[in-house]
């Protein structure tokens, strides 16, 4: 049976991949780090998935994790994946998402070095983009903390499979989403804001930038792809994007539309979320993928505006039915499935203070289009 270690486990895309990997035969394996709530709602539903202690900041703990798992393949998902925050929290973030990178290859160098490593990049790396749209030849322009260091992880994931032969892997996904994004990020906070407005919950959504252009994928397509890059004869780094773009306005017109809506009767344009300095057009080219890999998205963008806004509406419907008080910031907590029958799999259960008009991965300080 192969074995798999997921750092960032508790996030979107590990629990997307934990069910991807245990549903093809593997012991999968999730380092989670301390945290004094509880925040397990997106994995609480998967069985025969181990967690462990650890964290990206303590070289320590990934060593004894890899010595005890002995993992076959590494998926290093973790990070701060906020775009927005990483203004707030630079050092942090570099600390996390770019050192703690090399953290984890050292270990993989120590413990096992024929250890296969997926590294989780990110379409910031090209922020100021050089070239439309974006392949893995494209020059990097990162425009934010997060963005240079995800940059750092890139490099450094390139430069351990150059120096020590590593099967290291660097997947440069485009925004990619769920009913399992964070509340933080813009298609989540549409989703959300729909529902809520449709169950009379609220009665306006604010956002930023309307006319900014992402592309965006759903999450459970792109963890396949992440597999893939691991299985192939060499390893590689590769684009993974629909090569759609699509403006936050028609991520919202979908969205009401699909509750019977108007946005222009909700919707306020509120300039202070508009991002200080926003990215340019990044649209993926995802050829080489769809060529070595035979990957290709499946879930088109309506469908996954659709998807969206159903399990919220049935998140905060079924809270409602079950007697919570859903406030503004309240509603299902983390702890686990609320009382009357929600599925307890994350698909809508993360409360975020919605300060945030975020972006693709994240906004900037204040907010930002998506
Ligand atoms: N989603 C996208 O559109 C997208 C696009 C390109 C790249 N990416 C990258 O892909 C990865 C997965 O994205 P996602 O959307 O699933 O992000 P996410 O939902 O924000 O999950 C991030 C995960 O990292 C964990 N983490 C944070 N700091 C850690 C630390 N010091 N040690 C161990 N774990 C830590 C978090 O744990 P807690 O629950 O404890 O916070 C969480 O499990 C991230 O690296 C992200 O930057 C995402």
């Amino acid at each position: 049976m192969p074995r798999a270690l997921i750092t960032g486990i508790t996030g979107q895309d590990g629990s997307y991949l934990a069910e991807f990997l245990l549903a093809r035969g593997y012991q999968v394996t999730g380092l989670r780090r301390r945290s004094s709530t509880q925040n397990l709602h997106r994995i609480q539903h998967l069985t025969g998935l181990s967690l462990v202690e650890g964290d990206l900041t303590d070289l320590a703990s990934l060593v004894r994790v890899l010595d005890e798992t002995q993992p076959d393949e590494v998926y290093n998902l973790a990070a701060q994946s906020f775009v927005g925050s990483s203004w707030q929290q630079p050092l942090a973030t570099s600390d996390i998402t770019g050192l703690g990178v090399l953290r984890l290859l050292e270990a993989i160098r120590t413990v096992n070095p024929r250890i296969r490593f997926y590294q989780a990049s990110s379409s910031e790396m090209f922020g100021k983009a050089q070239t439309v749209p974006q392949h893995e030849g494209t020059p990097f322009y990162p425009r934010s903390p997060y963005g240079v260091a995800k940059l750092f992880g890139h490099w450094i994931t390139v430069n351990y499979r150059e120096s020590y032969g590593i099967f290291a892997c660097s997947g440069i996904l485009f925004n990619h989403e769920s009913p399992r994004r964070g509340l933080e990020f813009v298609t989540r906070k549409i989703s959300d804001g729909v529902a809520r407005i449709k169950l009379g919950l609220a009665r306006e959504l604010r956002l930023g930038n309307l006319e900014a252009r992402r592309d965006w994928g759903f999450a459970g397509d792109y963890v396949e792809a992440m597999w893939l890059m691991l299985q192939q004869p060499e390893p590689k780094d590769y684009v993974i994007a629909t090569g759609e773009t699509h403006t936050v306005r028609e991520f919202v017109e979908l969205a009401f539309a699909h509750v019977g809506l108007d946005w222009r009767d909700h919707v306020v344009v509120d300039p202070a979320l508009f991002r200080p300095a926003e990215v340019d057009l990044l649209v993926g080219d995802a050829s080489r993928a769809r060529r070595e890999l035979g990957w290709r998205p499946r879930v088109d963008f309506p469908t996954l505006v659709a998807m969206m806004v159903d399990a919220d509406l049935e998140r905060l419907g079924g809270g409602r039915r079950a007697g919570y008080s859903l406030g503004p910031d309240d509603g299902p907590t983390e702890a686990g499935p609320a009382p009357g029958g929600r599925s307890g799999t994350g698909d809508g259960g993360r409360r975020m203070p919605h300060r945030d008009d975020a972006g693709r991965e994240g906004g900037a300080p204040g907010g930002g289009p998506g």
